[in-house]
This record gives structure tokens, C-alpha cells and sequence, in this order.
């Protein structure tokens, strides 16, 4: 997300610096405008430091990339922490005498003030009615605190604590709750290519999408997501690469899929196998390419032979608190239902959850919707999920919550 940060002068400047350090480290490009006055209290080197981006109070640095609106047009969301009573009145009125003043006039990003002040200058009615006036026009208000204030004196006026002007924030921007801060997930992802010789594979259509938008989805809720790609379209794996919780690991074969899985599961909270992995391999993968003189006659065979499964090995495994999340795709014959397969499949395979999607020759695959049933171990359906494959993988994390809260 591009957040601006406004800092104005008040003392509490200085806990807007971890403010803005935890924007970045959440992976956001933060761009902070300070006032002339802020800088009084922390200087630009330290703003440009934390926020790794240039900083200046100046509408006539920049000219030529028109700084003074692109930086209110770009941003996703505006945070002025410390809001001082005169840049309240100053937002209320509309008033535009430097960089902050013109950003806030040209954004139609979502607004958040954390007022800082002394308790007189806060109750002041001027103040007050300010106040009122931005909350008319949609601006949000985080505290001020109660509490001791620098001369001394204590009552309403201090700066909320960073991380709840951070939360406020995000949530105002429509950012998703951080309710799976501190999990651990391992998500496996995409199809997997068994080779037959250096340059010929039996491959499956997984495309990753729905996989990725399970690792997107997790990290984007605060968890830290190991992504274990099989053959996934870069282009569908570029926003997971560059998420700051999450870390992608390459697996090309089921046997390399599962070296990677068994490396990584043992630490893991819930574990997603939505890759697709081949059942079989072929038995002797020829060191050059098969050729057609080689071959006997009209046809080849290929000798096939089982791959482990890796989610029942994870199942066999599992220890107290770990969650192990499958992925079950069918094509329903006739006169049964998918729910029939699912919860077939369910019992065969003993993971805490399955999710079961129909599939076909145009459906379920390289698409970016999805709809899936979302099944417990004995077999009852828990969600239905329909929609974009990130509106599916954010129910299959509810359901993970919701499990997780049942049983461990
Ligand atoms: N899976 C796995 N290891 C394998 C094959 C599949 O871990 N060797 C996982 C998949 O990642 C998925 C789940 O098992 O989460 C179900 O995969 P699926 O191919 O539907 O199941 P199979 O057991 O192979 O059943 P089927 O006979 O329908 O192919």
C-alpha cells in the first residue's frame, strides 16, 4: 500500500518514526511529509532513514514531478501523526501552505489524525468544532490518549501508541486484520513436471493461482508463509516473491515437492497442500532424448510407478497443534455427487480439512474464480466458498481459525 505519513510539530514526533517503521516493515512504501515545525523535533535524515524514501517539507522541491498533488494522488492512505491543534484547524479550513496542506487537499485516500496536544488546547472549542468538521468530511480520529503530557500535567492529548494508530489505519484503508499474526503456514503450490527425458515431462494444468492467493491471503493477515512452488507461472507467483512474510521455495518433481515439505513442515502451524502432484513418475528417466528410431514400433509405454503421498504422510506426522489442510479435485461421475467424492476422499485421507473443488475440461483450472467445499475430517461441510480464488483462500483460513479454535 502508499501510505503518506504527515508529521506536524509536536514532540510526539518522535514516536511517529516507529510508526512509520512498522508501516515498512509490514512491507508498505511509505513516503513521510513533515512540516517546517516537525522537523524541529526530528530532522529529515532520520524521516528519509526509516522510510527509505527522499523527504522534504517543500512544495517547490520536486517541480517537475508536480510533488505537491502526485504524492496525495498515489497514496492508498494519508496517517498525520502528531496532528497539532494549528493542523487540525488548518485541515479544516482547507488551507495549503506546504507540502502536507497540499497532499491532504489533493488525495481522496482514506484520512487518519492522531491529535496531540495539551488538554486545553484539545477541549478548546475551536479545536472541538475542527474536529467535528473533519468527521464530517470522513477524516478518522485515533485519541488522543489520556495520560501524562509534557509539562507535567496529565489528561486527553497524547499521542495514541503507534501501533493502534497502525491498526486504525489499515483497517480504514480496508487492509485485512492481522488474525493470523504469529502462525506459521507452509503452503505447497502449482503442479509439479515428472520428467520422461531432458526435455519432455507429464505435467498437470495447475496453474498455482489458487495456491498463491492461499499464501497471499495468510501473509496478508499477518502470517509468516513458507510458499512451496511447484511449476507456477511467474506472473502469478511476482506478488507473492515480493510479500515481506513470505518466502518462496522451488520444487520441480512430487520428490522434490516432498523433500521440500518434509524440510519445512515440522515447525509449521497449518500446512495447505494445494499443489497438484503427479501420482506416478516415470520409472527410468532416460538421460537423452527418447527418440523416435529408438523406439520399436508405432507406440511407446511408458513405465509409471507411485509417488508418496505427501499429505498422507503429513497426516501419519502430524503433531498436537498442526493443522494439514488438502486439496481434492474431481470430476464427479454419474450418480454421484461431488460431495460423495469429497467425503470420500476426506476419510481416505484424515487431513483436519479438504477442500474440494469440481473440475473439468473448462472448469477449476487457469481460472481466476473458484468454488469450493470446504470439508472437516468426518465429512461435514463447514463453508462453500464461491468467487475470486482470494476470496476462497480467505474462507479456507477461516475455517483453518475456526478448526484450530475446535480442536487445539
Ligand atoms: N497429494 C499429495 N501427494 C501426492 C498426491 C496428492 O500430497 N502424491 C495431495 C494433493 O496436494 C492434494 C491431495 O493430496 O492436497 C489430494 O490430491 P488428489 O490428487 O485429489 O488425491 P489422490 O490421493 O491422488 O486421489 P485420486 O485417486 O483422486 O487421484
Amino acid at each position: 500500500m502508499f501510505v503518506v505519513v504527515g508529521v506536524t510539530g509536536g514532540i510526539a514526533a518522535y514516536k511517529t518514526v516507529h510508526l512509520v517503521r512498522l508501516l515498512v516493515k509490514e512491507g508498505h512504501e511509505v513516503h513521510v511529509v513533515p512540516t517546517d515545525d516537525a522537523v524541529r523535533f526530528v530532522g529529515l535524515p532520520t524521516w528519509e532513514a526509516i522510510s527509505r524514501h527522499s523527504v522534504t517539507t517543500s512544495v517547490h522541491d520536486d517541480v517537475a514531478r508536480v510533488r505537491h498533488v502526485s504524492l496525495g494522488q498515489s497514496a492508498d492512505l494519508v496517517i498525520v501523526a502528531p496532528a497539532t491543534a494549528n493542523t487540525l484547524a488548518k485541515m479544516a479550513t482547507g488551507l495549503a501552505d506546504d507540502l502536507l496542506g497540499t497532499t491532504l487537499l489533493a488525495t481522496t485516500a482514506p484520512v487518519v489524525v492522531a491529535p496531540a496536544m495539551h488538554t486545553e488546547m484539545w477541549r478548546h472549542p475551536a479545536t472541538m468544532a475542527n474536529i467535528a468538521t473533519l468527521r464530517a468530511r470522513g477524516v478518522i480520529t485515533v485519541g488522543p490518549a489520556d495520560g501524562e503530557l509534557t509539562g507535567g500535567d496529565s489528561g486527553p492529548g497524547r499521542m495514541s501508541e503507534p501501533e493502534d494508530i497502525v491498526a486504525a489505519a489499515l483497517a480504514a484503508a480496508g487492509a485485512p486484520e492481522a488474525d493470523l499474526a504469529g502462525l506459521r503456514a507452509v503452503v505447497t503450490a502449482g503442479g509439479t513436471r515428472e520428467p520422461i527425458d531432458p526435455v519432455r515431462f507429464i505435467g498437470n494444468r495447475s496453474s498455482g493461482k489458487q495456491g498463491v492467493a492461499v499464501a497471499l491471503a495468510a501473509a496478508d493477515r499477518g502470517a509468516d508463509v513458507v510458499l512451496i512452488a511447484a511449476y507456477v507461472d511467474e506472473g502469478v507467483l511476482g506478488e507473492a516473491s515480493a510479500h515481506p512474510r513470505v518466502r518462496v521455495v522451488r520444487a520441480g518433481t512430487a520428490a522434490e515437492l516432498a523433500a521440500a515439505v518434509g524440510h519445512e513442515a515440522g515447525e509449521a502451524d497449518a500446512i495447505v497442500m494445494a499443489a497438484a502432484v503427479a501420482d506416478y513418475r516415470v520409472a527410468d528417466v532416460s538421460e537423452a532424448k527418447l527418440t523416435k528410431d529408438a523406439a520399436a514400433g508405432p507406440g511407446v509405454t511408458l513405465h509409471l510407478v507411485e509417488n508418496d503421498d505427501i499429505l498422507a504422510g503429513l497426516v501419519g506426522a502430524r503433531r498436537e497443534g498442526q493443522t494439514v489442510v488438502g486439496f481434492a479435485a474431481e470430476t464427479p461421475g454419474e450418480g454421484e455427487t461431488l460431495l460423495d467424492r469429497g467425503r470420500r476422499k476426506a476419510a481416505r485421507k484424515g487431513a483436519d480439512l479438504l477442500a474440494v473443488n469440481q473440475v473439468g475440461w473448462a472448469q477449476g483450472f487457469e481460472v481466476d474464480e473458484n468454488e469450493v467445499m470446504i470439508l472437516d475430517a468426518s465429512g461435514g461441510v463447514v463453508a462453500t466458498p464461491r468467487g475470486s480464488k482470494r476470496e476462497v483462500a480467505d474462507a479456507l483460513w477461516d475455517a483453518v481459525r475456526e478448526n484450530r479454535g475446535k480442536t487445539k
